[in-house]
């Protein structure tokens, strides 16, 4: 029985006529025309909607969500820090205790930096690879995402051709192509900056390839090339020590956000000794940076994490989802191909478009399971094994509603 929105469905009409576009940025994007739009509240792996209706959440509020929502150490954390000031017109000794709580727990970090979203993060991170080197040029991987600064818009309303004059862009996975982009600008190539591995929308995550990242690291060190994960949404649920430990490689700068804080307000950018008079120089701030419950409730989050061994459990987690998911596509006729990490998969069912992938996520939306059709998902270590009985009946109707290939309504 399909879930009933109409609450939401009005809320988002009261919100069209005073906020633009109703639901602004991704959350807008993605919104669901037949489908919950506003939550009423959350608990653990799940959030009802304004409706009342029950939802598996899959989506982890697009990642920030990592040891469940509500939890019970993270809040407390940050109502206790709340007791004595949060934005006071000094810095708090929490923002020093969190960045020795990074620097001991990510391998690549020797000193740690605090803003709010990601996209500060990776902004900063830019503008101290430029400092660093006095080169102006950006090497990132084709429709990779680093946030919303101008520099990252190429072509979207408001910007100008200025803004990204100094971005080139190569494919993933392709040493040749960056190699080429060296031999073009020989030293005018401040940094390269990608995600871990790449997470793009609409289609299969790809993996590093064997030896990309060694790579990768063997030019930038060859080349004076400053070498930037942006672990913004990979951040603590590949490797808590980074995800360029898993992959064999050492960055200098590493940006985090999403997870760090279970859903407070807090990016990080951590990097290495060799760093950090650039750090020091470039000039970057805000007035919110310093709020002193996110810190308290991201040390929070990290010590939890590190104490549950998050990022192994996600992963545990995601391949049995994942492998769950496999079988009952299976058992029903389809081939649902699962991508990235386990912790952040990346669903499709095989088909010549992804029509027949989306009126699948549709079934298992308006039956209490939140995933999205074009973006990768998220686990968190709140996620159950109740969770995941649920997580596979429901999979299991929804190809039910879907039909067997053979007579499905939708033929991608
Ligand atoms: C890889 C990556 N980098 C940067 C960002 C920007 O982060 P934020 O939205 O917190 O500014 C995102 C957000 O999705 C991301 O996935």
């Amino acid at each position: 029985m399909a879930n009933v929105t109409t609450k939401s469905d009005e809320t988002f009409e009261r919100a069209k006529a005073v906020i633009p576009g109703g639901i602004s940025g991704h959350y807008g994007s993605f919104v669901r025309k037949n489908g919950p739009k506003f939550f009423s509240k959350s608990e653990g792996s799940r959030f009802w909607d304004v409706d009342g209706n029950e939802y598996i959440d899959l989506m982890c509020a697009y990642g920030p969500m990592v040891l469940g929502y509500n939890h019970p150490v993270v809040n407390e954390a940050a109502l206790e820090q709340l007791k004595y000031g949060n934005t006071v017109s000094l810095a708090s000794p929490v923002m020093v205790d969190l960045a020795e709580t990074l620097v001991d727990m990510v391998d690549a970090a020797d000193w740690a930096m605090f803003s709010k979203n990601g996209g500060d993060a990776t902004a900063q991170s830019v503008l101290i690879a430029r400092a660093a080197t006095g080169r102006k040029k950006i090497v990132k991987i084709r429709e990779g995402y680093h946030g919303v600064a101008a520099w990252m818009q190429e072509d979207r309303p408001g910007t100008t051709p200025a803004d990204t004059e100094h971005v080139l862009e190569i494919p993933w996975n392709d040493l040749e192509a960056f190699q080429a982009l060296i031999d073009q600008y020989p030293s005018d190539i401040a940094c390269f900056i990608s995600s871990a591995y790449e997470h793009s929308l609409f289609r299969d995550n790809a993996l590093p390839a064997e030896g990309y990242w060694e790579g990768i690291e063997a030019l930038c060190r060859k080349n004076g090339i400053v070498l930037i994960i942006d672990e913004v949404r990979t951040g603590f649920r590949i490797n808590l020590r980074g995800a360029n430990v898993e992959y064999g490689f050492t960055p200098d700068l590493i940006c985090l956000g999403k997870a760090i804080a279970n859903g407070f307000p807090l990016a990080a950018l951590v990097g290495s000794d060799a760093m950090k008079d650039a750090a020091k120089e470039v000039y970057f701030t805000g007035t919110q940076f310093f709020n002193a419950a996110p810190m308290a409730a991201a040390r929070a989050t990290l010590l939890e994490l590190q104490k549950i061994d998050g990022a192994q459990l996600m992963t545990e987690y995601g391949n049995t989802l994942n492998q769950g998911l496999v079988e009952v596509a299976s058992s029903h006729g389809y081939d649902l191909i699962s991508s990235g990490v386990p912790a952040m998969p990346y669903y499709r069912i095989e088909s010549p478009s992804l029509k027949l992938h989306s009126a699948w996520v549709d079934h298992c939306v308006s039956r209490g399971l939140y995933l999205l059709a074009v973006h990768n998902n998220f686990v968190s270590t709140a996620h159950s094994e109740k969770d995941l009985i649920k997580i596979l009946e429901i999979a299991d109707d929804a190809f039910r509603a879907l039909g067997p290939p053979s007579s499905k309504a939708i033929t991608g």
